[in-house]
């Protein structure tokens, strides 16, 4: 029998983190855990080094790295400790590593899972905002390097299991008219933008069909998560804007389609449960059991479908106009989103000021090309720069 797979997990102690670790958990013969790890959250590190036994664990700063070093050591754990952003680099593209779960949320997460597909690893593509940030940069480096990059957003991994295997090189080309890109509408769906005014980060965190990290929770809100996989599908599948629709579905069962020339339209169904697409990502193209529950479409009985309120949910439509702008617009704008995400649930601004804030700093930001790493992360970091200087203007 061949050895496990060493699999090194970015952002372990996140929704998604957790998920992989389940799935991982199931498997010890196809898989080892190699590497986790985390920001600030060390108590939590250390009950996954006490579960999964890693070679290595990663936080962000030094004193947290002693805390843990120190626990490990009185639990007689041989997990070794290191801690910063080149750690993280680190244990991504180390040769003994052959999966890496790209599991930390926002721009945090760039320059490791580039690091992991520069080093030609299966890469589990979480982290949405690094693809957004960097896409064909980050898609070259793909091609280039050889890895292999299975996305793991439930929409996109859908659309992956939908399309031919080889599906590059543009959708017309294997006969694909349109992706449809699903979306729950969020916990406001329906929701007038008179009364999103006053919504707070709690309502905003309620997902009604998903758990998931406050992040990503809000940017469902604010159907700006919708936009950056509206631009996540542009760079995976070789897709226009024009070419993607999304199609509001409040029972998150189907995870998106694909429309063929045909009139054929493929979808992938399933419970809203993360660990499908985790699975399949880990064992694709073979299948394993992911310990999620088996659909069961009488319980469902009907599946809705409806446009996505653009005028009520700005952030869709700043996300495809970044799109269509390329360059460093996709950067700027998820920057600007980060830093409007973090203001909202520290209670600096309200639900609306998000889109707002997001389109300020897409006016103020220069366009530039993105077709180098210092390119892109200086427009990420002066728009982030803008966003806190309208905030403080505010
Ligand atoms: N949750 C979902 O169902 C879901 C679905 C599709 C896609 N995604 C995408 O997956 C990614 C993770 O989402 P999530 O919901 O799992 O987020 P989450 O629960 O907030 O977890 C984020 C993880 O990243 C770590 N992290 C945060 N900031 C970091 C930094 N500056 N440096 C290093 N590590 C950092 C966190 O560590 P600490 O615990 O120490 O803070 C945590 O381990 C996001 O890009 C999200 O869009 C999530």
């Amino acid at each position: 029998m061949s050895q496990p797979q060493a699999v090194t997990v970015l952002g372990a102690t996140g929704s998604i983190g957790a998920s992989t670790l389940d799935v991982l958990a199931r498997h010890p013969d196809r898989y080892r855990v190699h590497a986790l790890t985390a920001h600030r959250s060390r108590e939590a590190l250390l009950a996954q080094c006490r579960t999964h036994a890693p070679a290595l664990a990663v936080l962000d700063r030094e004193e947290d790295a002693a805390w843990l070093r120190e626990r490990l050591g009185e639990a007689g754990l041989a997990t070794e400790v290191r801690c910063g952003p080149e750690a993280l680099v680190e244990v991504s593209e180390a040769s003994e590593v052959e999966v890496v779960m790209a599991a930390i949320v926002g721009a945090a997460g760039l320059l490791p899972t580039l690091a992991a597909v520069r080093a030609g690893k299966r890469v589990l593509l979480a982290n949405k905002e690094a693809l957004v940030m960097s896409g064909s940069l980050f898609m070259d480096a793909v091609d280039r390097h050889g890895a292999t990059l299975l996305p793991i957003d439930s929409e996109h991994n859908a659309i992956y299991q939908c399309l031919p295997v080889e599906h590059r090189g543009g959708l017309a080309r294997h006969g694909v008219t349109q992706l449809l890109l699903t979306a729950s509408g969020g916990p406001f769906r329906g929701w007038s933008a008179e009364a999103l005014a006053g919504v707070t980060p709690e309502q905003a965190c309620a997902h009604p069909n998903w758990s998931m990290g406050r992040k990503i929770s809000v940017d469902s809100a604010t159907l700006m998560n919708k936009g950056l996989e509206l631009i996540e599908a542009c760079w995976l599948f070789d897709a226009r804007p024009s070419q993607i629709q999304v199609v509001v579905h409040p029972q998150s069962v189907i995870h998106s389609m694909a429309a063929y020339a045909d009139g054929s339209v493929l979808a992938q169904l399933g419970n809203p449960d993360m660990r499908t697409p985790i699975a399949y990502g880990l064992s694709w193209p073979e299948r394993i059991d992911a310990g999620v529950e088996a659909l069961d479409l009488f319980q469902i009985a009907r599946l809705d479908f409806e446009p996505a309120d653009e005028a009520a949910f700005p952030c869709l439509r700043l996300a495809r106009e970044a799109m269509e702008d390329g360059g460093t617009a996709p950067a700027v704008l998820n920057a600007a989103n980060e830093v409007a995400v973090e203001a909202f649930l520290d209670g600096r601004l309200g639900f609306a000021g998000i889109g707002e804030l997001v389109a300020r700093v897409r006016e103020a930001c220069p366009l530039e090309p993105a077709d180098a790493l210092e390119g892109i992360l200086a427009a990420d970091a002066r728009a982030r720069r803008e966003a806190e200087a309208w905030l403080g203007r505010r």
